[in-house]
């Protein structure tokens, strides 16, 4: 497909995916801060109509008092909202953009030959197979391990072990920006898996025995609520991976599939925290801010561990002596004209012409000098005394001849 159409689809779902994602998260979070809020409801009266719970609130110019029915009202009332658009909207776009970005140009994106070197289909259907498996095998934990006293403790050292077993496949298989959005996606498959198999049924089969006069199973709400709970503390460690692409310097480090749990663990320990928080204001005690902190240690410690190693004396600093323009062309015609010449203009960048290179040298001296990330996945192989050369020629002010 043309390389423009591509970009300008791949941005329209870029753009509608976040919209959709915080109105999803947006409300998720709301209704978490909303259930741990909740204090025993004041008047008898709502006691006895089966309020388990209630919460004042002041916003935008009005108050609010919320309540909640913990298992039935005893009626359904004719406006009843539900949220699942708001779900199932941010996994539609957000499938759609992975098909556009990382499947529809497999070889360059999701196959890192000098990593795994296996043909586009075979790349393809592995990573679909990761979304649908991490679903699967979650799914079974929470129905087997899930109930009992400590199900939920349980269910998170089996899901994290998943987790970590997933993000070392991934980054062992797909070049590493791949690799980190796959584990996130997978995880966001199974947040929309938990709204669309078991909270919306869920809440189906109450409404409807509402509506019949029959009892309500207050197992429906239960389950509900436990994949809910869930969801809140996927959702940091997902936002990471779906913003990790712009972070180079994660996904190329040299164990990246454990910079990713950690950070993935960091996320998950700072949101308890804030989930903890609610439940400590409303009941006035103090708030457990001590995962958060662990988290963030934990956070800083990986970032740190990161740190890129001193750069070769000619890649740093030092005053340099100008490259001839004839030399850099005759690099970027063997590195990068592959990907950004006239056959195939990857994100709109052709280097095939002295005018095309001059108008790009900015862009191609952070992509190739400063961040490290062109050649994409080094495809062709650039050597470091190349890269020198291409910041040589730029810092001697670009000169076209
Ligand atoms: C194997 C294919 C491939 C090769 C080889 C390659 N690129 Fe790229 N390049 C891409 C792709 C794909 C993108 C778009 C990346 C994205 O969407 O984040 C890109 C993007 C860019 C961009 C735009 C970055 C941005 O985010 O705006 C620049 C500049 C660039 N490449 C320069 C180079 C230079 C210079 C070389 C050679 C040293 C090179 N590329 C080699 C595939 C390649």
């Amino acid at each position: 497909m043309d390389a423009y159409l591509l970009d300008t689809v791949n941005m329209l779902l870029r753009w509608a995916h976040i919209i959709t994602g915080i109105a999803w998260i947006g409300a998720s979070f709301y209704f978490v801060s909303l259930d741990n809020s909740l204090t025993p409801p004041k008047d008898q009266k709502d006691v006895d109509k089966g309020v388990g719970g209630e919460q004042w609130g002041v916003h935008g110019g009005g108050f609010y008092h919320h309540q909640k029915y913990p298992v039935s009202p005893g009626y359904v009332p004719d406006q009843l909202h539900w949220s699942m658009w708001e779900s199932y909207s941010t996994w539609l776009t957000g499938f759609a953009l992975f098909t556009v970005l990382y499947l529809f140009n497999a070889s360059t994106f999701l196959i890192d030959k000098s990593l795994f070197d296996w043909s586009p289909a075979a790349a393809i259907t592995t990573a679909l197979a990761f979304l649908v498996a991490f679903w699967v095998l979650y799914d079974l934990i929470c129905r087997t391990l899930g109930r009992g006293k400590h199900g939920d403790l349980v269910v998170g050292g089996c899901v994290f072990v998943l987790i970590v077993v997933a993000a070392w496949a991934s980054c062992h298989l797909f070049a590493g920006r791949a690799a980190f959005l796959l584990v996130g996606a997978m995880v966001a498959t199974t947040m929309s898996g938990n709204v669309f198999f078991w909270i919306i049924p869920g809440q189906r089969k109450v409404v409807a025995a509402i509506k019949a006069g029959q009892p309500v199973d207050p197992v429906h709400g239960q389950r509900g609520k436990q994949r809910s709970v869930h969801n809140t503390f996927f959702t940091l460690p997902v936002l990471f991976s779906m913003m990790s692409n712009h972070y180079g310097f994660t996904y190329t480090a040299e164990h990246n599939w454990v910079v990713l749990v950690a950070i993935m663990t960091a996320g998950a320990l700072i949101r308890l925290s804030f989930a903890l928080r609610h439940k400590a204001l409303a009941f006035g005690k103090p708030v457990p801010w001590h995962f958060a902190v662990i988290g963030t240690a934990l956070l800083i410690g990986t970032l740190w561990a990161i740190r890129p190693a001193p750069q070769p004396a000619a890649l740093a600093g030092a005053p340099v002596a100008p490259a001839r323009f004839a030399d850099v062309q005759a690099v970027v015609a063997q590195r990068c004209v592959v990907c950004h010449g006239p056959a195939l203009q990857s994100k709109n960048v052709r280097l095939d012409t002295p005018d095309e290179l001059s108008k790009h040298a900015q862009a191609v001296y952070q992509q190739v000098v400063v961040l490290k990330l062109m050649p994409m996945n080094n495809a062709t192989q650039i050597t470091d005394d190349e890269r020198v050369l291409i910041k040589r020629w730029f810092e001697s002010g670009a000169p076209k001849n």
